[in-house]
């Protein structure tokens, strides 16, 4: 395993894709520890899509007795404009991946309401993680979630943050709701605001078909109207990525094929 800053980021290359997903869930272990052990609560981001999948398994059972599950408060990174018992439901891949088979408590779960009008749940949602995180009503909330999972899209996407549209730019609104034609389908997505003021973010790629876009968006020219992933920074932290060789292996790191 190799772990080392690169640029703006922090890269943890793991052997393969069980390593990888072992590496992913001991950093949510790790990052809920230290946050109900400072703020009596981990407020927790989770990424759909399908890299995230084994991580979620794992966490379920592997590690399942080394988090506090009634102190988890959970939310999605982006959802899918679809009922929440439909195949293609990113709520629906982690109640069947995880929360079937872990004690977060229902009241701490907050789900984008797939099944409703896009913009109605975009701002439910909005106003339900203000109210969760702001230190007194009405306030914006300065920093979001303890750490947040996200993946990446061949084409530099991140959560539904998608080339060409206007929620990689936006610069006030927490949660967006957006029809993105080439899905023929409405996404509810966190905007950059939000990833932004994480305490920690943490991407899960894996696959040689990611290599390229990995690169780009790590190495290449700075462009996040192109690449969506690159408007994720934060302020005063790097961002991890936690990736198999395969995924890596464009990278000019020392150990990877492309260095
Ligand atoms: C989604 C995710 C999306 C995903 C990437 C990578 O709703 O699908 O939020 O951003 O993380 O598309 O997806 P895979 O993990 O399936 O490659």
């Amino acid at each position: 395993m190799i772990r080392t800053r690169h640029g703006r980021a922090e890269i943890l290359i793991c052997q393969d894709q069980g390593s990888l997903a072992h590496a992913a869930a001991q950093e949510v272990v790790r990052a809920a520890a230290e946050a109900v052990s400072a703020r009596g609560r981990f407020v927790l981001a989770v990424s759909g899509g399908t890299t995230p999948a084994p991580v979620y398994d794992l966490l379920a059972s592997h590690y399942a007795e080394a988090i506090a599950w009634d102190r988890v408060v959970l939310f999605w990174g982006d959802e899918r404009c679809v009922p929440p018992d439909d195949p293609r439901s990113n709520y629906r891949m982690v109640r069947t991946r995880l929360l079937d088979r872990v004690p977060v408590l229902p009241s701490q779960i907050y789900r984008i309401r797939g099944e409703d009008d896009p913009m109605v749940a975009a701002a439910a949602y909005e106003c339900a993680l203000h109210q969760v995180l702001a230190a007194s009503p009405g306030m914006t909330p300065q920093a979001s979630f303890d750490l947040a999972l996200l993946g990446l899209g061949n084409d530099g996407h991140t959560a539904s943050l998608f080339p060409g549209y206007g929620a990689v730019r936006e610069q006030e609104r927490w949660v967006l709701a957006e029809e993105i034609a080439a899905l023929g389908m409405w996404r509810v997505t966190l905007t950059p605001v939000a990833l932004n003021r994480a305490r920690a973010l943490l991407f899960i790629v894996e696959g040689a078909a990611k290599a390229e876009t990995v690169q780009r968006v790590l190495e290449g020219p700075f462009d996040p109207e192109k690449l969506p992933a690159q408007a994720i920074q934060l302020p005063s932290a790097p961002v991890r990525w936690v990736l198999d060789r395969c995924a890596a292996a464009r990278l000019a790191v020392p150990g990877s094929p492309g260095s």
